[in-house]
């Protein structure tokens, strides 16, 4: 019999995932803690100290190697064939505020399909900077738009409205992008890597990734580069000026895409915790062990040896932002989302920037958690809104004031 328990611990996340919030084992005070010591992105493999041109030279590639060993798993670098169908188009889009574009992607020769929903402002003159980012349910649910294609995700229309804040986005002049998760790779329990797009890479004879190859957060963030690679296309983005940004999950995939292509000039990690912002080796909130049973096809399966032994991990999440670098990164936690440990978040931030300052960037330098509500932006910005696990109008405020402050400088 399914205990009432049970069900009260259970936090449903999407139509298809749901995670227990909080096991027994989760340690939610400070005092509790390990002492730990991070690695140094800035001293190299064979143990020596690194500058920028070291860091440029090769450092860079070792640390994204690291990463792809023994978190995420590697990205397979073999390009696939893709065309591009305009399948709805309306330039008279959100009340004549936004042109609307509705492009499907065939990818491979078995034509497997993406379809990108993408908004442009009609207010401007000359090519736009925008966002790039994936959706947990469908495009339909980013607005209430009734001419968004639906492909029956169960989710109502305008779902999920307030995490993207279409007409506040495009009212600030930039482009939006996105595309449904599920449709790159479906995260689900049954996940064995059969009906995403891992098929299209494998070899002769391979029915699922190797140890050190790509898990669904790889395959999401491939997306958002894909993405990027339509919007390079369309004259009226400014491809040089694109953000990728994701929440919770899609935020791992959004710092993974922005460490790994270094055509997204900004990367906007919303409260994406454990695998994702958070440090790994404070143990705090949610952890790898946490991960495996539901979830752990998100990763590569050589990161499952790191259970319960985070501090053997011969990287931790300061170190794929500093894959970002010199590019600006945006970090936001919220108040109420202590599984995704926001001091965690801030600090893997912190630490990242011995390596902006390689690049004479102005980074994060105060140790503290700053007070809720009291944004920092500089190269690096963060931000602890109060509240719960979720995108808000005042996150998105943030973002946009970022990107204008990035890409709107003179
Ligand atoms: C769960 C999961 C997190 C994830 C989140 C989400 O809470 O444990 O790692 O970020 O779902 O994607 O909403």
């Amino acid at each position: 019999m399914f205990r009432i328990s049970m069900l009260v611990t259970l936090l449903v996340i999407g139509p298809s995932i749901s995670i227990a919030k909080e096991p027994a084992d989760t340690n939610y005070d400070e005092s509790k803690v390990p002492a730990y010591e991070l690695p140094n992105a800035c001293i190299d493999n064979a143990g020596q100290p690194v500058g920028r041109d070291e860091w440029v030279a090769y450092r860079r590639a070792e640390v994204q190697r690291l990463f792809e060993d023994s978190v995420y798993g590697a990205t397979p670098s073999q390009k696939l064939s893709v065309r591009y169908e305009l399948v709805e188009s309306d330039s008279n889009a959100l009340g004549g505020a936004a042109t609307r574009k509705q492009i499907a992607a065939f990818f491979g020769d078995e034509e497997y399909r993406i379809d990108i929903l993408v908004y442009l402002p009609n207010n401007t003159v000359g090519p736009v900077a925008g966002f790039v980012g994936l959706n947990f349910s469908g495009n339909h649910t980013v607005h209430a738009d009734p001419a968004i294609i639906e492909r029956d995700t169960g989710k109502e229309r305008g779902a999920y409205a307030s995490r993207w804040q279409v007409e506040k986005v495009i009212g600030r002049g930039y482009a939006l992008a996105t595309v449904h998760r599920d449709q790159v790779d479906p995260d689900n329990y049954r996940h064995d890597f059969t009906d995403g797009i891992h098929p299209l890479f494998y070899r002769e004879g391979q029915a699922k990734p190797e140890p050190t190859e790509w898990g669904s957060i790889g395959a999401w963030a491939w997306s958002l580069s894909r993405i990027l690679d339509y919007l390079e296309t369309d004259e009226q983005v400014d491809a040089s000026k694109v953000a990728v940004i994701g929440h919770s999950r899609l935020g791992k995939a959004a710092l993974w895409a922005g460490a790994q292509d270094t055509r997204f000039a900004m990367t906007i990690s919303n409260d994406s915790g454990c695998g994702g912002a958070a440090l790994y080796r404070r143990c705090y909130g949610e952890r790898i062990h946490h991960m495996l049973k539901p979830v752990g096809y998100w990763f590569c399966t050589n990161h499952h040896q790191y259970q319960q032994k985070e501090a053997t991990l011969p990287v931790d999440q300061h170190m794929l932002m500093a894959l970002i670098a010199p590019r600006p990164l945006y970090v936001a936690s919220a108040t109420n989302d202590r599984w995704a440990d926001p001091k965690g978040e801030f600090l893997a931030a912190r630490h990242a920037s011995p390596v902006y300052q390689l690049f004479d960037k102005p980074a994060l330098s105060q140790d503290r958690l700053p007070a809720p509500d009291q944004p920092i932006h500089t190269t690096i910005g963060y931000h602890l809104r109060t509240g719960a696990h979720d995108v808000t109008a005042f996150d998105w405020e943030q973002y946009l004031k970022f990107a204008d402050r990035h890409f709107k400088k003179r």
